[in-house]
């Protein structure tokens, strides 16, 4: 048990439903890594244009960040239009729009025959308190401009009062891990294969391989969420934040897709009887105090609770520029295709970045392309850039002086965690419930920052890019690829 957290809502009920690993050597006419929605969704659209295609998932379908979200679909993403109008222009806005419009759309229609709980529902975006009522005005405008059917409201049908809102009609709320089941059976057959338990080890020019077979292709679409191919630089211009998220029986579930817009942010929604809570986010490796306890007393303040079901959280990334990154890997290259940096909206903008690379894949042009590349300069941002990547420097600087908490953990409490200097390194211990020690390195292998400890998860989490590992140092998620060194605890 790495984290405190349960499964998610959308994970937890459903049985295992089992594909096959991938084993021996095959041909395809592209492998796509990642059976998450962009994985997913991008292999459907490629095979209905007649290619072969296996998608290779290191676990199960959906159990990454598409099966541990909100669940909300739609084109009003808090106050994501005036930040990208002021970031990248009215022309930028615009084309996200289009695109998160396009997005929704396709949703609904690739859900039409799959029983995925598929729900209309409006989209809100509201301010909590009267300081929010500026973001909200400012966003009501930018949607406007960008051709997005919202009205400025404040009866949002939420059990307190906000200041200001912005609503957005007829989007879609979803069970994400049915809807995506639904996609991968139909990939499924006619020459095209979805396998699980089928971690990419590693591409090399048209070959990519796991650890019991290798796949030919003339395309590869890394779908990993975060891209973890050792080339590209995408460390450095990604920052991954985390944030949690409740399920909680309540007798008066709201309609709305809500969020606020402040910080601490309040996303709201509802499946069957059931509220959604999500926020406290925070950088990947810093930590926010029991996140999950703020969390459920927001929801006692405001609703009816009977009972906390579900607790769980996740991370996704966000580009130094906060625009989502679709395109080739590296510059130039067409072999090797990615897309990443959705800023937790990526229900919609990985059906939209399927849509561009399945284009991008068949070599068809897209107006889009160039406003979504990986490589593009945003100069505006630099500064942004260079601030964040000065941080990192000095996290790996400060690290170096970080002081020890122990020296030996015959005091550690079972479910706590301490960090202890041996020699000229340093040593993660936890001690779990049974009082077993477990102890590992404390300096990340992706570029040696230190990690810490993040006791909502009971993971070691990496502030530098957001790298985090196990009790034992597995890696949970990327960009580092390799385990934490064990460690005899002391
Ligand atoms: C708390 C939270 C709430 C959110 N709520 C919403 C929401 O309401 N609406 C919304 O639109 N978005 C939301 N998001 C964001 C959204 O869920 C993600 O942006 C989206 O699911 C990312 O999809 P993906 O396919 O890129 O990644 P994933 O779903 O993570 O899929 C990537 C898959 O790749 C696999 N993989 C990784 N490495 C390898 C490898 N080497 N070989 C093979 N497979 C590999 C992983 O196992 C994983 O299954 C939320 C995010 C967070 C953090
Ligand atoms: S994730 Fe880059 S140093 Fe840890």
């Amino acid at each position: 048990m790495t984290t405190t957290a349960d499964q998610s809502l959308w994970l937890a009920a459903l049985p295992p439903a089992p594909r096959p690993p991938l084993t021996g050597e095959h041909t395809y006419d592209v492998a796509v890594v990642g059976g998450g929605i962009t994985g997913l969704t991008t292999a459907l659209l490629l095979k209905r244009r007649g290619l072969r295609v296996v998608v290779l998932e290191a676990a199960q379908i959906a159990s990454g960040v598409s099966g541990n979200n909100t669940a909300k679909v739609t084109a009003l993403q808090s106050t994501v239009y005036s930040q990208i109008r002021s970031r990248h222009g009215l022309a930028a806005a615009t084309d996200y729009a289009t695109a998160s419009l396009a997005a929704v759309a396709q949703v609904a229609t690739l859900a039409e025959g799959i029983d995925c709980d598929l729900r209309r529902s409006p989209a809100i975006t509201y301010a909590f308190t009267e300081a929010e009522v500026r973001d909200v005005d400012n966003e009501l405008v930018a949607a406007r401009q960008v051709g997005l059917p919202v009205r400025a409201t404040t009866d949002v049908g939420l059990p307190f009062e906000v200041h200001a809102a912005v609503r957005l009609d007829d989007q879609l709320k979803l069970h994400p891990v049915k809807y995506l089941r639904g996609l991968a059976d139909q990939i499924d057959g006619d020459g095209s294969l979805v396998c699980e338990n089928s971690r990419v080890l590693d591409v090399s020019g048209n070959r990519v391989s796991t650890s019991d077979g290798h796949v030919d292709a003339e395309k590869i679409v890394m779908a990993t969420h975060y891209p973890t191919l050792d080339r590209g630089v995408y460390f450095a211009r990604l920052e991954l934040t985390r944030a949690y998220c409740i399920a909680a029986r309540v007798s008066s579930p709201p309609e709305a897709l809500a969020i606020s817009t402040g910080s601490p942010s309040w996303s709201i929604s509802a499946h069957e009887d059931k509220l959604i809570l999500a926020g406290q986010s925070h950088p990947t490796g810093k930590t926010v105090v029991e996140p999950f306890r703020r969390l459920e007393d927001f929801a006692r303040e405001h609703w009816q609770v009977e009972e906390v079901t579900h607790r769980w959280s996740a991370q996704d990334p966000t580009a130094y520029d906060h625009l989502p990154m679709i395109g080739s890997y590296t510059p130039g290259n067409t072999t090797v295709f990615t897309a990443t940096g959705y800023m937790k909206w990526g229900l919609t903008s990985g059906t939209f970045a399927a849509a561009l690379l399945a284009d991008l894949v068949t070599g068809k042009p897209n107006a889009l392309a160039e406003r979504f590349s990986p490589h593009r300069v945003s100069l505006k941002s630099v500064p942004t850039l260079l601030r964040k990547n000065a941080e990192v420097a000095a996290e790996m600087v400060g690290d170096r002086v970080m002081p020890a908490d122990a020296t030996s953990s015959e005091d550690l409490l079972p479910g706590h965690a301490h960090v202890i200097r041996d020699g000229l390194g340093k040593t993660g211990v936890y001690r779990d419930e049974s009082g077993k020690l477990h102890g590992v390195s404390m300096r990340c292998t992706h570029l040696g920052c230190l990690v810490r400890f993040n006791a909502a998860e009971r993971s070691w989490d990496c502030p530098c890019h957001g790298s985090r590992f196990d009790v034992d140092g597995e890696v949970l998620e990327g960009p580092a690829t390799k385990p934490l060194p064990r460690k005899e605890p002391r």
